[in-house]
């Protein structure tokens, strides 16, 4: 018989023990977007609810702004960069397969041994990371895992585009997820329907990009009508499920963190759950607009930094988008 080996010994629960963000600081109106496509602000606002947006800098990237919300959740957290010994990044936008964003991250926040990786679950990246990230610390296999959802969606979208180009932007967040001794994290409720692997995708529509050193490169083209008939009727489904795995009910929540996609998706699931008027809801897309994966972070720490959601308290997240996949667990605020 073979020697017997050792499995690995995790902690008993994990937690999310710090956030940061970071919002590029070029302001982009509504009447900035109508420069190049036949739309107006009031309808912006009424169908999307977004009155402005953030757009990087050129020398701006999922990079460099994940690092920069990765120091701030190092803060938050109470812990040195040589804490960390895993790093995800959750991202659509970093423009290479190899090497990851993430790696880029390690050797740029000085911890270049840490394990990394980029996932790639669009809208539901940060959801899913946090997924992986919990488990990663229970099972043994993390310590401290530094989670960043990080889009710089402005390089990806065609100016032109109607359906497109009045709803993405730019932005990061961060949480460090580490041990804890209680559950703070709840099991994830996650999945797809790969049926609709159209309704969003960066393959259809080519865009010529003239000075960032491209030639060409594909921008994301979506059927919003698709997306959000499915957001809507599935990810009420979800965030229940997500509230029953959780153990609680939606009057015990202190936040409501969905996805930043669209005010009147957030409108409908509030509806639909029979959200308490008491609970907080995030509307972060207002000032945001949907920055992807790095949505529910920057509304997370927007609404802490806000005063409007109590640390410790219960906050529903549910992330869902290109696949289409969707991604929900309750979480303690940091
Ligand atoms: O984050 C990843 C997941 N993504 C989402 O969850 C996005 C989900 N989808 C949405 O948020 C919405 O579908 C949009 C905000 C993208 C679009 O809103 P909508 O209410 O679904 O618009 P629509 O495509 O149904 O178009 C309604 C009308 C049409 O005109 P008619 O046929 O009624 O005369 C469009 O031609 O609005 C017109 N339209 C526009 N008008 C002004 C479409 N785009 C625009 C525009 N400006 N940009």
């Amino acid at each position: 018989m073979s020697a017997p080996i050792k499995a690995p010994v995790g902690a008993p629960f994990a937690r999310i023990m710090g956030i940061g963000s970071y919002r590029p600081s070029r302001v982009i109106t509504n009447e900035d977007i109508c420069q190049t496509i036949d739309s107006s602000d009031e309808w912006i606002r009424e169908r999307s609810g977004i009155i402005e947006r953030r757009w990087a800098e050129p020398d701006e990237n999922v990079v460099t702004m994940g690092a920069a919300a990765a120091q701030k959740a190092l803060a938050g957290a109470g812990i040195t960069a040589d804490q960390i010994d895993t790093i995800i990044v959750a991202t659509c936008t970093h423009p290479y397969q190899t090497p990851s964003a993430a790696s880029e991250i390690a050797d740029l926040m000085g911890v270049p041994t840490a394990a990394a990786m980029d996932v790639s679950a669009a809208c539901a990246g940060f959801a899913y990371g946090l997924a992986m990230a919990q488990d990663m610390v229970r099972g043994g296999s993390a310590g401290h895992v530094l989670l960043i959802g990080a889009e710089k969606l402005s390089e990806w979208t065609d100016k032109h585009d109607r359906s497109t180009a009045f709803i993405f932007a730019d932005g990061a967040g961060a949480v460090i997820v580490g041990p804890s001794d209680s559950p703070a994290i709840s099991p994830v409720v996650w999945g797809g329907d790969g049926a609709q692997l159209q309704a969003i995708n960066m393959t259809q529509n080519w865009i010529e990009f003239r000075d960032n050193g491209y030639d060409a490169f594909p921008a994301i083209s979506m059927n919003g009508q698709q997306v959000f008939r499915w957001a809507v009727s599935e990810m009420a489904r979800v965030c229940r499920e997500s509230l029953d795995r959780a153990g609680i009910t939606a009057d015990q929540l202190d936040a409501f963190i969905p996805h930043q996609a669209n005010n009147r998706i957030t409108d409908a699931l509030i509806r639909a759950l029979d959200l308490p008027a008491h609970v907080p809801v995030a509307r972060d897309i207002i000032t945001t607009g949907n920055t992807s994966a790095a949505s529910i972070p920057l509304a997370m720490d927007r609404m802490l930094e806000a005063g409007q959601i109590p640390h410790g308290g219960n906050a529903l997240l549910v992330g869902f988008g290109a696949g289409l996949v969707f991604a929900s667990q309750v979480v303690k605020i940091p």
